[in-house]
């Protein structure tokens, strides 16, 4: 059997996009080569233990019993795929600019290994002409002599760890081809696995869909975190308002204020966008207007919760209920805490953090919940907190989930 008769998929990236993907292609049938290039997560996954939340131990463990999953560092071991999906991060550089370079070196990874037809799929979130003009040329300068016809695809993952009801299967995928053949096989993958497929008439419409579905998130909650700081200057409790607005049954969407925003994809996607306005000599002010927003939250959040401390205490003790971006995982990529403790602490606070699900974070560990406090901060309410606890001692707390309402020594943002 040829590669591309194979039902061989290989993965490049075994983390919250990959190896849920991994899993799912498993379950439809498909053998799956997982490459990453951090060995030591290699070896954790072939272990059967679970880097990440959404996959469990025993799902794991089952794939690679039956011989469908194996996790390796070895690109050319991708050579027997018929379809090579590239799921490797695409953070922002020091300049918060787009850093392809690990797109970059898993293009040129697995270029030497493609063979005659195989479908090579970025589902890698990056800025619209990622696919045609950095991904292809790379992979057709390294492929081996000869192989003439690679196909290529963009299908931009949608994956929202730690959300139990979609997933890889029930979450509609964008499919967007560079040609006719490689839409058609790119549909045939994605069929495979996915209960609907959206076919898009290029790779630059999904690509630019998903940079639009983060940025509206992005800038739908900067709208409510500044509502929110100008319903308090005035007394409102904005929670109360939303729920009002919510039972307009058209037209509007709740949102909920918070600290800031985290994770690898709602902070970072929409700034992909500002570059690439920025490259074609138009301006994102929209876009840029709502990140400076959220960056200003952990300000805001910082002083609301010292004004609750008394004035004579100069060194206040606070303590930062969850650290990771939102509830349920343990990610801590880009999470808003990062500068909300920063500010604290050039305040003059003496800050600690608990998180059941972050054991250490940027050098530190997680303290018990009982750490002595001044004024407590939840700014993520993670399962498996004992809030209660809290409240029975008499913890003075900011609440910035709306997540504990109408308790003695409580307030909300
Ligand atoms: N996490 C999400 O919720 C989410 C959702 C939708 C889309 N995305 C997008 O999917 C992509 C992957 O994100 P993620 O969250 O899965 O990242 P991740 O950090 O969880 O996993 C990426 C994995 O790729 C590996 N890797 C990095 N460079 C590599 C290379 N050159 N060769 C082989 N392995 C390499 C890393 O070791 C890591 O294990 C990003 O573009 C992200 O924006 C993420």
């Amino acid at each position: 059997m040829t590669a591309h008769q194979s039902k061989v998929l290989g993965i490049i990236g075994q983390g919250y996009v990959g190896l849920p993907l991994a899993m799912a292609a498993v379950d439809a049938g498909w053998i799956v080569i997982g490459v990453d290039n951090f060995a030591a997560k290699v070896d954790q996954i072939n272990r059967g233990t679970s880097p990440i939340e959404d996959i469990s131990d025993e799902q794991l463990q089952s794939a690679i019993a039956k011989g469908a999953y194996k996790a390796t560092t070895d690109f050319s071991t991708v050579s027997a795929a018929s379809v090579i999906t590239l799921c490797v991060p695409t953070p922002l550089n020091d300049k918060r600019e787009p850093d392809l370079s690990l797109l970059r070196s898993a293009a040129r990874g697995i270029a030497p290994y493609v063979s005659e037809k195989t479908l090579v799929v970025s589902e890698s979130t990056s800025y619209p002409g990622t696919l045609r003009d950095v991904i292809i040329p790379i992979v057709k300068e390294f492929k081996p002599v000869g192989t003439e016809n690679v196909f290529f695809a963009c299908a931009p993952e949608r994956v929202n760890p730690g959300d139990a009801i979609w997933n890889q299967k029930n979450t509609p995928r964008l499919v967007g081809g560079i040609d006719q053949e490689s839409q058609i096989r790119a549909l045939a993958f994605y069929n495979s696995i996915c209960d609907a497929v959206v076919t898009v008439s290029n790779p630059e419409v999904a690509e630019a869909a998903k940079l639009l579905e983060n940025t509206f998130r992005l800038v739908n909650i900067a709208l409510i975190n500044e509502f929110t700081q100008i319903c308090s200057t005035n007394g409102i409790n904005v929670h109360e308002v939303i729920s009002a607005a919510v039972s307009k049954p058209y037209g509007f969407m709740p949102f909920t204020p918070g600290v800031g925003v985290g994770g690898h994809c709602i902070p970072v996607d929409p700034l992909y966008l500002t570059w690439w306005a920025r490259q074609n000599g138009s301006e994102a002010t929209f876009v840029e207007s709502a990140d400076r927003i959220n960056h200003e939250m952990p300000k805001y959040v910082a002083e609301r919760a010292l004004s609750m401390v008394d004035g004579n205490i100069v060194n206040p003790r606070v303590l930062i209920l969850g650290v990771a971006y939102k509830p349920g995982v343990g990610d801590v990529r880009e999470t808003p805490v990062t500068e909300l403790r920063s500010y604290l602490e050039d305040r003059g606070a003496n800050v600690a953090w608990h998180d059941p699900m972050v054991p250490t974070w940027e050098g530190t560990n997680s303290v018990d919940l009982d750490w002595n406090c001044d004024v407590a901060i939840l700014a993520t309410n993670q399962p498996g907190m004992d809030l209660s606890r809290l409240i029975t001692n008499g913890v003075q707390i900011l609440d910035c989930t709306n997540s504990i309402p109408r308790q003695p020594g409580v307030s909300s943002i």
